[in-house]
């Protein structure tokens, strides 16, 4: 054995590698879970008692040897790959990476908020869990009103359970659902502050449907309140229209017909003329030459009383808009569940100047 170690050591005192490769043998060869050391120490096991107490030693310092020689020449090729990438050509063309795009719902969210700032109106937000006050009650859907019915949501706690998932002071008891309507967003601000108020609210909003092309459990909206003194229904005929003229262009046409919610009085679903066919007919307007935007309306007095506003001294107007529908009308997208499918073939096709 100490024959053999001596011939060991005389090779890898010599041994000079002219790469990393050729280290990495000199490591299987000695170091390595199979190499030669491993064996000596097998071999030591079966030695007499007094081999041992001269080998060991021996056998300890070869090791040692082999190891540090390893861990030397290791560091050399290592420093020589940091030298080598630190050297590089910095002229050379750098390695492209994919940037990303906005979202096409974020997109026409942001150009919305855009067009509505501009006349003045203040973004605010408010929670996705709601409760039965905000989201319902305060906006005269009184209990057992069927007007619920057309609303219906995911519910996360029941009327009588004590627990509130909203922070405290934000919720107001009974039972808590996932909003149905960014119009919540509408009566906490009223509640929480002085009019005048002018503001837009965009949100995610839940309803229970099953998934389709047209219909999805969840969706995105941007909610508009004006309230101050002397607001009228010409105010809302006119901030609307020039809203969409600078949405979908100069020259598009604009309709309201009656319709009814709760929280408004009058209340009107507003159309424009097909952005699709200019008008003309297509398969989007269904012949008929216009398309349903939003509904809209005159704030109803018993949702401002609710919310303490004196319905004597103020009026205003609100509006409601599906992000989805806005934008399917700008892009043409037959199918509502692309929006959430996160295919990056469909993602890829909308491009904002904001990266
Ligand atoms: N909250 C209504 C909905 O989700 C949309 C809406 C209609 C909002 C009329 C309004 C409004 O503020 O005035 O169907």
């Amino acid at each position: 054995m100490q024959e053999q170690i001596d011939q060991y050591t005389t090779e890898i005192e010599a041994f000079s590698p002219a790469n990393a490769d050729e280290l990495e043998a000199f490591r299987i060869k000695y170091l390595g879970t199979k190499g030669l050391i491993k064996d000596l120490f097998e071999q030591f096991k079966s030695t007499t008692p007094e081999e041992k107490r001269t080998l060991g030693k021996v056998l300890n310092q070869f090791k040692q040897l082999a190891e540090g020689k390893y861990q030397l020449l290791k560091e050399h090729f290592d420093s020589q790959v940091t030298k080598a990438t630190s050297q590089q050509d910095l002229t050379l063309p750098g390695e492209g990476f994919a940037v990303g795009s906005r979202h096409p719902l974020s997109l026409v969210r942001n150009e919305i908020i855009d067009i509505f700032k501009r006349l003045g109106f203040v973004v605010a937000e408010g929670p996705e869990i709601e409760d039965d006050w905000h989201n319902f009650s305060a906006l005269n859907f009184p209990e057992e009103h069927p007007a619920r019915d057309m609303q219906d949501t995911f519910f996360i706690t029941k009327p009588d359970d004590n627990t509130n998932p909203l922070p405290p002071g934000e919720g107001r008891g009974g039972a808590y659902a996932l909003r149905t309507h960014t119009s919540s967003v509408q009566v906490r601000m009223m509640e929480s502050g002085k009019p005048p108020f002018r503001a837009i609210m965009p949100g995610r909003v839940y309803r229970n449907e099953a998934i389709s092309a047209r219909a999805h459990c969840f969706f995105h909206q941007v909610e508009g309140l004006y309230v101050d003194e002397n607001v009228s229904f010409a105010d809302l005929k006119q901030t609307l229209y020039h809203f969409v003229q600078e949405l979908y262009g100069e020259g598009t046409k604009v309709r309201f017909r009656p319709s009814y919610f709760p929280f408004t009085e009058p209340s009107a679903e507003m159309d424009i003329s097909c952005t699709i066919c200019k008008g003309a007919g297509c398969n989007m307007c269904k012949y008929s030459g216009y398309v349903e935007i939003l509904g809209c309306g005159m704030v109803d007095p018993n949702v401002l009383e609710n919310c303490g506003i004196d319905s004597k001294k103020y009026t205003g107007f609100a509006f409601g808009m599906g992000i989805e529908r806005i934008t399917n009308l700008k892009y043409v997208i037959r199918d509502l569940r692309l929006f959430s499918e996160n295919d990056v073939r469909f993602l890829k096709q909308f491009k904002s100047d904001i990266v």
